[in-house]
Formats: structure tokens, C-alpha cells, sequence
């Protein structure tokens, strides 16, 4: 068994080469096993997200929720490699501890190596904060988390 593998997840290969997680408890997988984790989060959410944001130098994201981070690694991916000047804030909040607590053992792609430090930030500490990027989980129902969220207005 992976070390990643849980009460409530185990780690699956998808089709793009990455792993993601199949959940027990919703009995379904993270992301599309036939698109690829890595490929679904860059294509279907990341890159039509930053389309729609020209000319803004820094960024608030809602990333609705953590889960195994793809969506916040991939934002952070593609930010490095295609606008390494803009300020990013990523807020997440994620109901599962167990599986935060967990991600140390998780397979992630090459793409998200130079993450780890991020990637430790946030299993320890919940956040992780530098010039350039602030990243933040929640750990707790996203329904309350939103109530709360700021809107891009008072950003
Ligand atoms: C499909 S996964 C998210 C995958 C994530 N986008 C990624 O890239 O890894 C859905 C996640 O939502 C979390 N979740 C479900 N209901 C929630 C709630 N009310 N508040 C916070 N998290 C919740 C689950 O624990 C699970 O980790």
C-alpha cells in the first residue's frame, strides 16, 4: 500500500502521467482519471481563469476546495512560467484535515517539485507567505469560509 493511501483515499495514476486521489467516502476520484489531474486543472481551470484577468499586477483567488491543492500548484505553475511579476493570494478551505495532514506522502507531479517548501508551509502551518505569493488554507466547511470571503471589491 502507498504510505499516501488513507481510511477514506487511495492514490490512482491518471492518464496525463499524475496521480490523483480516489475517494472512498464520495466514491469517486479527485479529477478526470481519462484527461489527467495535472492536465484538467492547467486546461479546464487555470489557464481560462488568467484569460479573463488582463492587466491586473496582483490576484485573489477563492480556490473552492484544496483537496490535493492542483488547482493552487497549477495557478502557481502557470503564474512562474507566464507572468513571474504579479502578486497572487490563494484562499482554500478544505473540510478533510486528515487528508491535508496526508499530502506529505502524496505523489506529486515533476511540474509541482519545486513547490515542496509550499506544499510543507501549508501541511504544517496552514500558510505560506513570500514577496510574490500568499497561500492559505482553511480547514473547515467552505459554506462558512465564503460568508466571510472577501469580494474582489474590497480586495
Ligand atoms: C474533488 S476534491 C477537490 C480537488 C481539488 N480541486 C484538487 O485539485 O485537488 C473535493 C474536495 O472538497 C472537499 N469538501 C467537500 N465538501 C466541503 C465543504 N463543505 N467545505 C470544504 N471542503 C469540502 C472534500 O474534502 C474534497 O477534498
Amino acid at each position: 500500500m502507498n504510505s499516501f493511501d488513507t481510511k477514506l483515499h487511495t492514490m490512482t495514476l491518471s492518464e496525463d502521467g499524475s496521480y490523483t486521489a480516489y475517494s472512498k467516502e464520495y466514491d469517486e476520484h479527485y479529477h478526470s482519471t481519462k484527461d489527467g489531474a495535472l492536465h484538467e486543472s492547467l486546461v479546464k481551470h487555470v489557464v481560462p481563469a488568467f484569460k479573463m484577468m488582463k492587466n491586473k499586477a496582483e490576484i485573489t483567488i477563492l480556490d473552492i476546495c484544496f483537496g490535493l491543492g492542483f488547482n493552487t500548484l497549477a495557478t502557481l505553475y502557470y503564474v512562474k512560467q507566464n507572468f513571474p511579476d504579479f502578486k497572487i493570494n490563494i484562499y482554500s478551505p478544505e473540510l478533510d484535515a486528515d487528508l491535508v495532514k496526508s499530502l506529505n506522502e502524496f505523489t506529486y507531479p515533476k511540474e509541482f517539485d519545486e513547490f515542496k517548501e509550499i506544499i510543507s508551509g501549508l501541511i504544517e502551518n496552514g500558510v505560506y507567505d513570500d514577496d510574490s505569493w500568499h497561500v492559505e488554507i482553511f480547514l473547515g466547511d467552505a459554506r462558512e469560509y465564503i460568508k466571510k470571503f472577501p469580494t474582489t471589491s474590497s480586495i
